[in-house]
């Protein structure tokens, strides 16, 4: 099947292996409403949250955009910090270190996220991530990255979301759907992505997401950034 910008996929097979990475800026910025503005907002959001002799650490960090332009974005900063991007896919983590360069501050790994420390952190990011995570694993994460993160350290969030009830849903879907036709993707590519994401992505709701982050421990949570089905938080330790 076809899903869009010459990915192919089959019926609840989603990837990001293969050669994915090299149409993956892309397709996630044009099917994802505000994806460069998003990670701007977050970049100037870090300016609050980086602190002395720490790491930032991005899960599903792909082709290592938010890791690269964050460390641009803070060179002329006296903070000794470190940064880790961690994904599953080795061709995604190979790219990064190349686009990274000799960068020494920066770091791709390819490991699964649920098997990682989050010590001495005072960032830790997910930009369209947790939504992959299996949802039964997805609370022991959160819980971990609360309990490790530096004290006044951030979460930053960002996922998909399911609207409320099932008339928000369908409000929801709706224009999303022709959010992505007014992009230039065709009926087929949007009917066949969304085939090819059955049971791989699996996205909580608004209270899904906050009652998650409230459990692990979080207490200070604002919802920054909002554009249909798309949610951005920043939960504070
Ligand atoms: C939608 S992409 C993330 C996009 C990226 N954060 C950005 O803003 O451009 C999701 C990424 O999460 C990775 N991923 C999914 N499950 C993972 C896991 N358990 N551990 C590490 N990476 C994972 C995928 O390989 C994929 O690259």
């Amino acid at each position: 099947m076809n899903t869009g910008d010459k990915i192919k996929s089959k019926t609840a097979s989603w990837s990001f292996r293969g050669d994915t990475f090299k149409k993956f800026d892309d397709h996630i910025n044009k099917s994802v409403p505000l994806y460069n503005e998003c990670r701007d907002l977050y970049l100037k959001i870090s300016d609050f949250f980086l602190q002395d002799k720490s790491r930032v650490i991005d899960i599903g960090s792909s082709t290592g955009t938010f890791l690269i332009e964050l460390i641009n974005r803070h060179k002329k900063n006296d903070k000794k910090f470190s940064c880790e991007g961690y994904d599953t896919v080795k061709e995604m983590i190979d790219y990064s270190k190349k686009k990274a360069g000799k960068n020494s501050k920066i770091k791709f790994f390819k490991k699964d996220v649920t098997l990682i420390n989050f010590k001495k952190s005072c960032i830790v990011s997910s930009f369209y991530t947790l939504q992959f995570i299996p949802q039964n694993k997805r609370q022991f994460l959160i819980n971990k990255i609360y309990k490790e993160l530096n004290w006044g350290g951030a979460f930053f969030l960002v996922e998909k979301v399911r609207g409320p009830d099932a008339r928000f849903q369908d409000i929801l879907n709706q224009i999303y759907m022709e959010y992505k036709i007014d992009k230039g993707y065709s009926s087929s590519e949007i009917l066949s992505k969304s085939k090819s994401l059955k049971g791989v992505l699996e996205p909580f709701s608004t209270k899904g997401n906050l009652d998650m982050l409230k459990r692990a421990g979080f207490k200070d949570v604002i919802s920054i950034f909002k554009y249909g089905p798309f949610e951005g938080f920043i939960a504070i330790k």
